[in-house]
C-alpha cells in the first residue's frame, strides 16, 4: 500500500512527481522516493519520512527530463530508510522500478539472483524485480518486464524506467493502477487523484495487464502480448474537491462534510416514499446476506446487520474479510454477499469477495471510490458518493456507509412487497440538519478534549444498534491520538472491564434514548458508583444522566436506526479535538495507511 506515480511529457517533471506523490501520501509515509530520465542518465533522489523530508533536498532542482517515476513508501520489508525506499535499481543504474504490493517469492529469487551475480543493496522484496528485469534486458524493456513477472509470485503495481528508453512500463496484480491520457503527456498512478488536475481520461488497468506508455500513445497488452481495448473513462469531479480549504486537517473538513455527504448519499435514490435502486438481485431468492469488510468498513457493516435484519428480513451476518477469507466459509447460491469499503481496494476484503463469489454466491459492493476493483468486480452496487476522503480516520465514508446500508434493507423489504413507514423517509430528510447541530457542539467538544486529553486509557459503552458506534469510537480516538481505547457493548461492562474503572478512566456512554435507555442508565450507574468519569451523549439532560455525568454533549434526537450516525459524529470529533491538542499529525497517524492493499 505505497504510492505510485509516472509521468511522460513536455511539462517540468519534477513539481508533477512530488506534488502526485503528496496527493497519494495517504496511502504510505514512511519514505519517498523519485527517478528521472536526465539526458539519458537515470537521476533518483530518496527520503526517509515524509514528502516534505523529500523535497526540502536541494539535488531535486538539478534534476530534469521527459520521463519519471516516484514512490511513497509504507514499508513491509524492510525498515523505512533511504537505502529501502523506492525506487529501486538494478546493478548497473539503467533500470528503475517502483512497487507496491508483496513478492511472495522474494527470498528465492533472491538466492538465484545474488548466485548469478547481482549485489541486491535493500532488504526489500520489490529490488529483486529491477534486477530481474536487468537479467532478461535484451534490447527491449517490455520483453524483460514481461519475462520478469512470469517468476514473480504475489501482488504488484508497477512502474519501470529504463536509461535507454523515453516510456514507462506498467504492470498490475493484486495492486491498483491507473493511467491517465493527456494532450501529448501520460501518467501512471496508483489513484486518479495525482493525475485529475492534468486530464479526466483515465484507464484502470486489470490484474495481468501491462501498459506501454510513452508521451503521445499507450498501449495496453496481456501477459501472453496480445493487445487490448481498454475503456477509457472520462472522471467527474476536480482535484478542487480534494483539497484542505480553509481547515487545519482533511479530518475536520471531512467531518463537517458530512450534511452535504448524506445529502449526496440519498440523492436520486428516494423518490416520495420509493427507494430506487440498481441493483442485480431478486430479494425474494436470497435467504441470506453476509457483510464483509475491514476497519471502520467493519463497524458499519455491524450497524447493517441490525438494520437489515429489521427490515429486510433476511438473517445476516458480518466477518471481517481478512477472517473470512481463510476460514473456508460455507457459501451458497442463495446468499448474498456484501463488500463494504471506503477505497474500493482492501487487499482483504478484495480477496474475501472473490472467496464467496468463486463459491457461487451473488456478490454487492458499497463502495466510496468509483472504478475502484472491488466496484468491478461485483455483480451490481451502490456508491457512497461522499467524495474523496483523505483523512487517514474514516469518517464521511462511514455515515454514509451506514445511509447506504439503510437505503439497501429499506428497497429490499419495498421489493418483497412489504410497507415502508414513511417516518424513516421524513427522518432520512431531516438528518443533514440535525448533523449540522452536532457540529456546532464542536467548540464545547474540543473543551471536553482539553480535560481529557492526558488520560492514557478510554471505555465506550453502547448498547444495540449503537455499540458499533462505541466501537467506531474507540477506534477513532486510538488512531490518531494514540490513546489506549476500548469499545464494549455496555452490559458486558459487568464480565471484565467494571475491573478497568476507577477515577481515572475516562468512560463515553451512548446514552441516546432507545428502547434499552434504561438499562443503559442502570450500566452508568455502575461506573458512577465506582468513580469513573462518564462523558455521556444524549438527547437532553435527563436529571440521571446529568447526575450521573462528569461531561454531556446532546445531540438532537432521531430514529433509533439513524442513531448511530448522529452520535458517531460526536465521538469523531472527540477524537480529533484530543489529538490536534496533543500536536499529532491527526491526518496521517504513525503506521496507518488509508488504502490497505496489502494482507
Ligand atoms: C484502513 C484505513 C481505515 C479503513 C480500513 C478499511 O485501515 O485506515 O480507515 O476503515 O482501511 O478500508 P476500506 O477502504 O476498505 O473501507
Amino acid at each position: 500500500m505505497c504510492g505510485i506515480i509516472g509521468y511522460v511529457g513536455d511539462r517540468e517533471i519534477v513539481p508533477i512527481l512530488v506534488e502526485g506523490l503528496r496527493k497519494l501520501e495517504y496511502r504510505g509515509y514512511d519514505s519517498a522516493g523519485i527517478c528521472v530520465l536526465d539526458s539519458g542518465v537515470l537521476k533518483a533522489v530518496k527520503k526517509e519520512g515524509k514528502i516534505s523530508e523529500l523535497e526540502k533536498e536541494e539535488s531535486l532542482r538539478w534534476i530534469s527530463g521527459k520521463a519519471g517515476i516516484a514512490h511513497t513508501r509504507w514499508a513491509t520489508h524492510g525498515k523505512p530508510d533511504e537505502i529501502n525506499a523506492h525506487p529501486h535499481f538494478d546493478c548497473e543504474n539503467k533500470i528503475a522500478i517502483v512497487h507496491n504490493g508483496i513478492i511472495e517469492n522474494y527470498q528465492a529469487l533472491k538466492k538465484i539472483l545474488i548466485k548469478e551475480g547481482h549485489t541486491i543493496k535493500s532488504e526489500t522484496d520489490s529490488e529483486i524485480i529491477a534486477h530481474l528485469i536487468e537479467k532478461f534486458y535484451e534490447g527491449d524493456l517490455e520483453e524483460a518486464v514481461t519475462k520478469a513477472l512470469e517468476l514473480i509470485e504475489g501482488a504488484y503495481g508497477l512502474a519501470v524506467l529504463s536509461s535507454k528508453e523515453e516510456k514507462i512500463i506498467a504492470a498490475k496484480k493484486g495492486s491498483p493502477l491507473v493511467i491517465g491520457i493527456g494532450d501529448d503527456e501520460m501518467f501512471v498512478a496508483s489513484d486518479v487523484s495525482p493525475i485529475l488536475g492534468y486530464t479526466n481520461k483515465i484507464i484502470y488497468l486489470s490484474d495481468g495487464e501491462i501498459a506501454i506508455i510513452a508521451k503521445d500513445r499507450y498501449l495496453i497488452k496481456n501477459l501472453d502480448g496480445k493487445k487490448i481495448d481498454k475503456e477509457v473513462h472520462e472522471i467527474e469531479g476536480s482535484i478542487k474537491e480534494i483539497e484542505k480549504g480553509n481547515f487545519k486537517h482533511f479530518m475536520i473538513k471531512e467531518i463537517f462534510e458530512q450534511p452535504d455527504v448524506i445529502e449526496s448519499t440519498i440523492r436520486g435514490r428516494i423518490k416520495g416514499n420509493r427507494i430506487k435502486l440498481n441493483l442485480d438481485i431478486d430479494p425474494k431468492k436470497i435467504k441470506r446476506i453476509i457483510l464483509i469488510a475491514c476497519g471502520t468498513s467493519w463497524h458499519s457493516a455491524l450497524i447493517g446487520k441490525y438494520i437489515i435484519e429489521k427490515y429486510a428480513g433476511i438473517p445476516c451476518e458480518v466477518d471481517y474479510a481478512s477472517e473470512f477469507r481463510y476460514r473456508n466459509p460455507l457459501i451458497n447460491e442463495d446468499d448474498l454477499v456484501i463488500a463494504i469499503s471506503q477505497s474500493g481496494e482492501t487487499a482483504d476484503t478484495i480477496a474475501a469477495l472473490k472467496e464467496a463469489k468463486g463459491k457461487g454466491a451473488k456478490a454487492l459492493g458499497i463502495v466510496n471510490v468509483v472504478g475502484s476493483t472491488i466496484s468491478r468486480e461485483v455483480d451490481s452496487g451502490i456508491y457512497l458518493h461522499a467524495g474523496p476522503e483523505t483523512g487517514v480516520a474514516s469518517t464521511k465514508a462511514f455515515t454514509s456507509q451506514v445511509i447506504a446500508l439503510l437505503m439497501f434493507s429499506l428497497f429490499i423489504r419495498q421489493e418483497k412487497g412489504e410497507e415502508v413507514d414513511k417516518v424513516i423517509f421524513e427522518e432520512m430528510g431531516k438528518l443533514p440538519g440535525k448533523i449540522r447541530k452536532v457540529l456546532e457542539s464542536s467548540k464545547k467538544i474540543r473543551e471536553i478534549a482539553i480535560m481529557f486529553k492526558d488520560k492514557n486509557n478510554f471505555l465506550y459503552f453502547g448498547r444495540g444498534i449503537n455499540f458499533p458506534v462505541a466501537l467506531e469510537g474507540a477506534l477513532k480516538l486510538k488512531e490518531i491520538s494514540y490513546i489506549h481505547a476500548e469499545g464494549y457493548p455496555a452490559a458486558e461492562m459487568k464480565h471484565g472491564p467494571i475491573a478497568l474503572i476507577d477515577k481515572n478512566m475516562p468512560v463515553v456512554f451512548l446514552a441516546t434514548k432507545s428502547p434499552l435507555s434504561s438499562k443503559t442508565l442502570s450500566n452508568m450507574e455502575e461506573v458512577y458508583a465506582r468513580g469513573g468519569k462518564i462523558i455521556s451523549i444524549a438527547n437532553e439532560p435527563t436529571p440521571e444522566i446529568q447526575k450521573f455525568s462528569e461531561e454531556m454533549i446532546t445531540v438532537p434526537e432521531t430514529i433509533e436506526e439513524l442513531s448511530p450516525i448522529i452520535n458517531v459524529i460526536s465521538l469523531q470529533l472527540l477524537a480529533y479535538h484530543i489529538a490536534d491538542l496533543k500536536g499529532l499529525d491527526v491526518d496521517k497517524p504513525r503506521n496507518l495507511a488509508k488504502s490497505v492493499t496489502v494482507e
